[in-house]
């Protein structure tokens, strides 16, 4: 399959790293990237052949897939465009900056009978495979709740300024900052959840900007850097889902049985461990819980060894997994798990707790999604 890439930023490097993990399937034309000082030094790291313009990209005899990276600012445009030229798109998340956006997109590839996808894929990881299949087979028995963090800690108080990505790229805290950190981070635990739950139905959400001030060496807009919402699922389940840059770093992931609780560290590892721990019923259970509350249980063993390691500047998660689905999609003529309809509910509940003003409390869930099912290995 013949992809090309869009927006040579960030986390263009690690999807770059990653494509090494599907030299079998995915075959890269060129990259391009509107500020030629960006597209040149990705270029020169990578080895890969450049196009001019997005137009030149676009007429790529023989490209199918376009991979949009730009920031979420330009999603629609870039993939407006690529649907307008014929060509298949995956973007990073959000698909749109809203419901509106999104649906728009969704119609229009739609229409011009091509297929849409989007990011993130950390559901197609070991790690959230192996916590699904642990949900699937009833191992804290019926799910009740869910309590899914993703906190950061004070991000504009870090050294940002001194992570660079491999081309050389700083990581872009205003546009983060200007994004914000729900946007940017709630698809990573509700793809997760709606993959093991089904639909969002509805949602009660509170949001805030608690820090204007992010001491930014640009002006910048903050979105709210804070929000805590609730999501509820057919069957009574409800996960409370936390994001923010204020409150110290926690991306734990709890699933809560009659049974007991699987919990995960980092929803978007895939080489971390999934842990069960039973509920406690006896009297020194409960007594050790109490006294031992960071006793995390027992590993559950993993669905298949993680193919490939992260850490010291690779990254945790195999970027170019969702893009390999979504192009073996394509091939073989059926529908990618990350499929236009999934980006357009997470993009739908992600709004919902980011901008709770825009709807009405609780808010109705309008967008369906399809069941999704799970990696052949995991089964
Ligand atoms: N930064 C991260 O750690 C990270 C991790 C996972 C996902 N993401 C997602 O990846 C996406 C990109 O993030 P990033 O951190 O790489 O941002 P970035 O700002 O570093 O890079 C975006 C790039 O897109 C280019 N661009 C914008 N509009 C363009 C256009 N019309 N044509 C061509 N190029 C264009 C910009 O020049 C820039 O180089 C975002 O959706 C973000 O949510 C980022």
């Amino acid at each position: 399959m013949r992809i090309a890439l869009v927006g040579c930023g960030y986390v263009a490097d690690m999807y770059r790293y990653c494509l090494d993990l599907h030299a079998d399937g995915l075959d890269l034309v060129g990259v391009y990237d509107r500020d030629p000082e960006r597209l040149a030094a990705f270029a020169r790291t990578w080895g890969d052949r450049t196009f001019a313009s997005l137009g030149d990209l676009l007429a790529e005899p023989g490209l199918s897939v376009v991979l949009n990276l730009t920031d979420p600012e330009n999603h629609a445009p870039v993939t407006r465009a690529a649907i307008a030229a014929g060509r298949h798109v995956y973007s990073e998340k959000p698909l749109g900056l809203t419901l509106g956006e999104a649906r728009a997109l969704r119609d229009a590839a739609g229409a011009a009978g091509v297929r849409l996808g989007a990011a993130p894929s950390n559901i197609l990881g070991e790690q959230a495979q192996t916590l699904w299949r642990a949900v699937r087979q009833g191992a804290v028995g019926r799910v009740r709740l869910v309590y899914a963090e993703l906190d950061d800690g004070m991000v504009h108080k870090a050294d940002y300024r001194r992570w660079i990505s491999r081309s050389g790229r700083r990581w872009p805290a205003e546009g983060e900052f200007e994004t914000g950190c729900t946007f940017e981070h709630a698809g990573y635990v509700v793809t997760l959840l709606v993959a093991m739950f089904g639909p969002v139905r509805r949602v009660t959400a509170h949001a805030a900007l608690l820090i204007p001030d992010k001491e930014c060496d640009q002006p910048v807009h903050p979105a709210p850097d804070f929000s805590c919402g609730l999501l509820e699922f057919d069957g009574g389940i409800v996960a409370r889902v936390t994001n923010s840059i204020v409150a110290p770093y926690d991306h734990r992931l709890r699933i809560v049985g009659d049974g007991g609780v699987l919990q995960v560290e980092e929803p978007w590892d895939f080489a971390g461990p999934v842990r069960l721990k039973r509920t406690a019923t006896t009297r020194l259970d409960r007594l050790l819980e109490r006294r031992f509350p960071g006793r995390r249980g027992k590993v559950v063993p993993a669905a298949r060894p993680v193919p490939f390691r992260g850490g010291r500047g690779k990254p945790t998660m195999d970027f170019m997994r969702g893009v390999r689905d979504f192009a073996d999609a394509v091939a073989g003529d059926r529908p990618p798990r990350m499929d236009a309809d999934l980006a357009v509910h997470i993009t739908e509940v992600t709004e919902m707790l980011q901008h709770p003003e825009r709807f009405p409390r609780p808010a109705t869930v309008s967008s369906q999604v399809g069941a999704m099912r799970p990696m052949d290995w995991a089964l």
